[in-house]
């Protein structure tokens, strides 16, 4: 029980890595608190976690709103008598390049991507450093290193998360709250499967082709990032602060 009595927060909860992220820490020990903005699928995905015998706690929320992001931290805190983990994972991924960016998309892309990251941090921060410490993992992307084309609002946003990592991790290290992002090349998922629908091209094929371009033999699962955002949260870790892991396969980043 790696995670024993650890107080988590997700963001993102019900999507690709935020279930594998829920599902892995409640299996740890963890009291999970897991957000997102559907009701109904955070209802739904709190109920097959019980018939699991997973327990978790969940409220949903739009992180575009800053009152949302401070009421998930607070209802976090209230319900599991405060926060020792916060994990950052929600994001949105609007396509295009700067003349098909509508104002809209951009600051979406802003407000999920960095914004609410932003509240949520400053909000649970207190929380930690009244616990004596804690760890907040950031999911940045490959993309906000290595910006890929026609993804201005995204590659814009996720590159902020990744400063904004490294600074908060800076400050914080002295409070013993260890700031760090994990930073995902090509993950399976509906995100990155609904580019290619977008381009025309069928999911399957172009994931199996994209396979073939990881020399590790195969594009991330959901599970393989978030055991790598576990790692970043554990004890295991406790000298890493301030830093942005790229997590690729050995995928040299390029398009
Ligand atoms: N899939 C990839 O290839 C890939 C690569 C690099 C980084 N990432 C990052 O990994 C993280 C998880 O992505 P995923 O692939 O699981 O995507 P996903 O779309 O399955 O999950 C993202 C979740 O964020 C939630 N979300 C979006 N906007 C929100 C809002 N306004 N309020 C509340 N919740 C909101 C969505 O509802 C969704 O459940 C994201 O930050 C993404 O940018 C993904």
């Amino acid at each position: 029980m790696k995670f024993h009595d650890k107080r988590v927060v997700v963001t993102g909860g019900v999507g690709s890595v935020g279930r594998a992220l829920v599902k892995l820490f409640a299996r740890e020990g963890a009291q999970v608190f897991f957000t997102d903005r559907s009701e109904e699928d955070c209802f739904e995905f709190h109920k097959r976690l019980e018939r699991r015998d997973l327990e978790s706690r969940y409220i949903s929320g739009d992180l575009r709103k800053k009152i949302d992001c401070e009421n998930i931290i607070s209802k976090a805190a209230e319900q599991m008598g405060g926060i020792d983990i916060l994990l950052n994972n929600a994001g949105v991924i609007p396509r295009g390049n700067i003349l098909e960016t509508t104002d809209d998309m951009w600051f979406s892309a802003m407000d999920v991507n960095i914004n609410a990251a932003f509240i949520l941090c400053r909000a649970a921060i207190p929380h930690m450093q009244a616990a004596g410490g804690g760890a907040i993992v950031n999911t940045a992307s490959t993309w906000g290193i290595y910006p890929g084309p026609d993804h201005v609002a995204y590659c814009t946003s996720k590159a902020a998360l990744s400063a904004f990592t490294k600074s908060l991790g800076r400050d914080h290290a002295p409070d013993g709250i260890r700031v760090n992002a994990v930073c995902p090349n090509e993950v399976d998922t509906p995100m990155l499967r609904t580019g290619f629908i977008q381009r025309g091209l069928d999911p399957n094929t172009a994931i199996e082709e994209l396979h073939k371009t990881v020399p590790l033999g195969h594009i991330a699962t959901p599970r393989e990032i978030a055991d790598v955002i576990a790692f970043l949260a554990s004890y295991e870790s406790r000298y890493i602060c301030g830093e942005t892991i790229e997590v690729t396969g050995a995928k040299p980043v390029c398009w």
